[in-house]
């Protein structure tokens, strides 16, 4: 392998990756990203451009995306309508990029024999009980809530479709919630990250007792490229860091970072079906193929990225108003 396209590696997960493979590989990427309002070209510039070249351009636009299979080696399918809040508000675009976009490459790698693999997330399973002593494996019967979740499931289940129908070489990982540096300020840690800069108090929808799994972009970055390198074609991998906390801890974290008292955030409007808890069991990952995380000590992490974030003010400080007013107007 050693041409490679990464799709939405202008976002968060995705850059994080392209950064990961310059990094840690020989392989030339190629990021195709539609630059919404989640992509930012910034992201990536700062690559050698020897290594990495962007083509702002739609995973549904079939023409754009079967050149690209046929020039490359594998695509790794990162681009998504990610967020939540937003399927809620407006689920159209959710459609068209994670359903008719993946379809879109999945009809283009079968004709040209390309490796493919789909990024997923856990939220494909819906959720699980506080108390519940098991946790999300490949085997957990989907059961998606959100706008958002149910065009993964459905992105999920036509990369499975397509593998046994028409043999396409793909693979499938479902990860937890990830964080670190180029998360976009709508999502739950950099949001109160900003807005603890700016004195803000942090927002936490309903009691704050929904607990999330979180992992350092940097161990789903690792990941992805172990399975790339050595998966099972047809088989998905959970991807997890046992790292659960509810909002309540996350939010109580960042405020001690901050030096501020630990009841010093607001509780606000509860998000509509919100999930109460995620937790992945990645042991089929970690026994099959050798993966392990490295960035598990999250209070670092998040120390790390409240740092990144005071350091990168200039590239996320021009969206900071304009997400809030979209959340005051919801009253979260
Ligand atoms: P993000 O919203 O930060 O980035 C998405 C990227 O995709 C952006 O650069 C955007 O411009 C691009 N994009 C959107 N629509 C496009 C289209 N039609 N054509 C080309 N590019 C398009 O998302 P993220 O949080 O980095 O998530 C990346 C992937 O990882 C998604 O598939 C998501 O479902 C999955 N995932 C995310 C998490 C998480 O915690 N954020 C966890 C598990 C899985
Ligand atoms: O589990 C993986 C998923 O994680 C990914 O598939 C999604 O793309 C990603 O956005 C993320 O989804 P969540 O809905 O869990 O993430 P979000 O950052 O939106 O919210 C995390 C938790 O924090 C959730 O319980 C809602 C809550 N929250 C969020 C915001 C923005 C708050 O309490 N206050 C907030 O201001």
């Amino acid at each position: 392998m050693q041409r490679i396209v990464v799709t939405g590696g202008a976002g968060f997960i995705g850059s994080n990756f392209v950064h990961h493979v310059v990094r840690e590989t020989d392989l030339f990427v190629t990021v195709l990203d539609k630059l919404t309002y989640a992509g930012n070209r910034e992201s990536v510039e700062a690559l050698p451009a020897d290594r990495v070249d962007l083509v702002v351009g739609d995973i549904a636009d079939a023409e754009l995306v079967d050149g690209l299979a046929a020039s490359h080696d594998a695509i790794v399918h990162f681009a998504a309508e990610s967020h939540n809040d937003n399927s809620l508000q407006g689920p159209r675009p959710f459609l068209d990029t994670n359903i008719v976009g993946t379809y879109t490459l999945l009809e283009a790698v079968r004709k040209h024999g390309t490796r493919f693999h789909h990024i997923s997330t856990d939220e494909v399973y819906g959720d699980l009980e506080f108390d519940d002593p098991n946790r999300f494996t490949e085997s957990t019967p989907y059961n998606p809530s959100s706008p958002y979740s149910s065009t993964k499931a459905g992105s999920d289940l036509l990369v499975r479709a397509w593998v046994r129908s028409f043999g396409v070489q793909a693979t499938i990982s479902n990860c937890s919630n990830n964080y670190g540096p180029w998360q976009h300020i709508e999502k739950f840690i950099p949001r109160q990250i900003t807005g603890l800069i700016d004195g803000i108090r942090p927002r936490v929808y309903g009691d704050g007792r929904n607990v999330r799994d979180w992992i350092h972009a940097e161990d789903h970055s690792s990941a992805v490229m172990t399975i790339l390198e050595k998966g099972r074609i047809g088989e998905t991998y959970l991807i997890g860091a046992d790292g659960e906390k509810t909002n309540k801890e996350v939010v109580e974290m960042l405020l001690q970072l901050f030096g501020r008292p630990a009841d010093d955030f607001d509780h606000v409007t509860d998000r509509a079906g919100h999930d109460l808890r995620y937790a992945i069991d990645s042991t089929k990952l970690r026994t099959e193929l050798g993966w392990t995380p490295r960035f598990t000590d999250f209070a670092a992490g998040l120390d790390d990225t409240v740092q990144w974030y005071r350091d990168h003010e200039e590239w996320w400080r021009p969206k900071k108003a304009e997400v809030e007013a979209k959340y005051a107007a919801l009253g979260q």
